[in-house]
């Protein structure tokens, strides 16, 4: 069967949808920070991109880095698309959708329930089947990002969900999960 992407027009002949590698770093780093810049998505350093490179999916043409999409786990049934972008150049192409539908698919070998992002484009992640829920419906989201984000009090993002269960929430949050356990360091048996 066709795919959306396949019957798009013909510039897209060329493109490879993939999983990042840690030489695509620098061309991620770039394209996520010029949308920062613009304060169209939240920045990010070198340093985390290449931590978590293997979240990456990227959008490739003649060798060129034209999109990046991030599926980040957050728990065991649960995870969030994020640093998701398309060069302008590259855009309104179907490679958002691809990238995206590259990271729902991995979201379901892995048996998860649920998918989310916080975006500022409401109506790409709807077109994908997201709805927006609450920011309060999001709390292990709040608490492990929100809490260190510049935008903690003033944030103007919507949270979205998308549902790969029917019928099946995810683990309900409970604050002790965010919790590093203590350890005695006279007791600790290090090694
Ligand atoms: C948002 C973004 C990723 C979309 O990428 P894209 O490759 O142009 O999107 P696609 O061509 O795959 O679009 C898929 C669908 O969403 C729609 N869409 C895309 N961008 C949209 C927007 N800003 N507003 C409304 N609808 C949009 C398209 O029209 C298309 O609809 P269709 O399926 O009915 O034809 C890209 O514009 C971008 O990088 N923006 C700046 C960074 C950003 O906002 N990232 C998201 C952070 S969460």
């Amino acid at each position: 069967m066709e795919t959306q992407l396949e019957s798009q027009d013909s510039q897209n002949s060329d493109l490879e949808i993939r999983r990042a590698r840690t030489s695509d770093g620098v061309q991620i780093h770039a394209l996520i920070n010029k949308y920062a810049n613009q304060e169209l998505m939240l920045p990010r350093s070198l340093l985390s991109i290449y931590e978590n490179i293997r979240d990456f999916h990227v959008a490739v043409i003649d060798a060129r880095i034209v999109g990046c999409s991030a599926l980040h786990f957050t728990w065991g049934d649960m995870a969030e698309v994020r640093s998701l972008a398309v060069d302008p150049e590259a855009g309104k192409r179907g490679i958002g959708r691809a990238l995206v539908e590259a990271n729902i698919a991995e979201a379901r070998q892995h048996g998860l329930v649920q998918v989310y992002a916080f975006t500022y484009v409401k109506e790409f992640f709807a077109k994908l089947g997201f709805h927006v829920v609450a920011h309060e419906a999001m709390p292990r989201k709040v608490w492990m990002d929100c809490v260190n984000c510049h935008k903690f009090n003033c944030c103007d993002e919507v949270a979205m969900v998308l549902n790969l269960v029917d019928g099946a929430d995810p683990e309900p949050f409970d604050v002790s999960q965010v919790n590093v356990p203590t350890v005695n360091p006279r007791s600790s048996n290090r090694g």
